[in-house]
């Protein structure tokens, strides 16, 4: 296998990525912000299994941070994440600056008006403006056949599937399952942020999740598992909760009464210490 190669020229990247298409050759890209965890690798293992050429993409996106958000603090540890693609079997590494991606007079964005209603679009306005954007700029640079993201974010993975679908992208979108600490807490560039103990504590998000399946097996009614998953978090994990909403799978639209095999969505939001940590579960009703 060559060496990962690191481009952070847009048209270089494009170039190359118009090259491999003409000679047949499969693309995937894993569109990341860096800080690369074992979530992420399960994600470029997933592409290197699907393709025959993986392109990472790393690029802190501006453009979906808001005004009191923590754009400057998020960790920048290129060096570790390129080792870490060159292990996943990674090709090339696309790191653009943010000057190239967004110049001066930029000013095309692109708004999914239906499913950003809800959940983190409702607590951080234009950030699901700011991920539509970059990443619809991301796939016309890497031109991939396919696109892998991670179900945690999972109304990130639905309104980018949305995206694509209404602006006829050729692209496929994988979504690849949470990937987990041993702990139970879903890996996260953000879980650097936590100490020890708030780490500990934020384990409890993932076994209080759990606990909704048991719940629904004992007959416990929607509003009766919510309520109780609320004060378990506020109890157990953090006081701070943003949100825990239970939503239909597909549109997002808060469920009061299920209909049966309706697919839910259980999603949580929290502030641990000063990380904004988010969550979910699939359930069938
Ligand atoms: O999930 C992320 O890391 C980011 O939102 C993404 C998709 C790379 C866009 O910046």
């Amino acid at each position: 296998m060559s060496p990962t190669r690191i481009i952070h020229k847009l048209r270089i990247m494009q170039q190359l990525a118009l090259r491999w298409r003409a000679q047949g050759l499969r693309i995937a890209v894993v569109p990341t912000m860096g800080a690369l965890h074992d979530g992420h690798v399960a994600l470029l293992r997933a592409a290197r299994r699907k393709a025959d050429k993986v392109i990472a993409t790393i690029f802190v996106n501006p453009s979906q941070f808001g005004p009191r958000e923590d754009f400057a603090a998020y960790p920048r540890p290129f060096a570790a994440d390129a080792r870490r693609c060159a292990e996943a079997g990674v090709d090339v590494i696309f790191a653009p600056a943010p000057a190239a991606m967004y110049p001066p007079d930029f000013s095309t964005w692109i708004n999914e008006e239906a499913l950003t209603q809800y959940l983190c679009g409702a607590r951080r306005p234009g950030h699901f403006r700011g991920v539509c954007t970059v990443v619809a700029k991301l796939l016309n640079i890497t031109q991939p056949h396919l696109a892998l993201f991670g179900q945690k974010d999972a109304q990130q993975a639905l309104i980018i599937q949305r995206m694509v679908r209404d602006l006829n992208m050729p692209v496929r979108i994988v979504v690849h399952p949470i990937v987990r600490e041993p702990s139970g807490l879903a890996m996260s560039s953000r879980n650097q942020y936590l100490t020890a103990d708030e780490k500990g504590r934020a384990a409890g998000i993932a076994r209080n999740l759990r606990q909704v399946w048991a719940w629904h097996a004992q007959g416990l009614t929607l509003a009766a598992i919510r309520a109780k998953l609320r004060a378990l978090l506020r109890r157990e994990v953090s006081p701070q909760i943003d949100y825990v909403s239970i939503v239909d799978e597909g549109t997002l639209r808060a469920v009061r009464t299920p209909h049966k095999r309706q697919k839910l969505l259980i999603a949580v939001a929290l502030f641990v210490g000063r990380a904004r940590l988010i969550d979910n579960l699939r359930l069938t009703w």
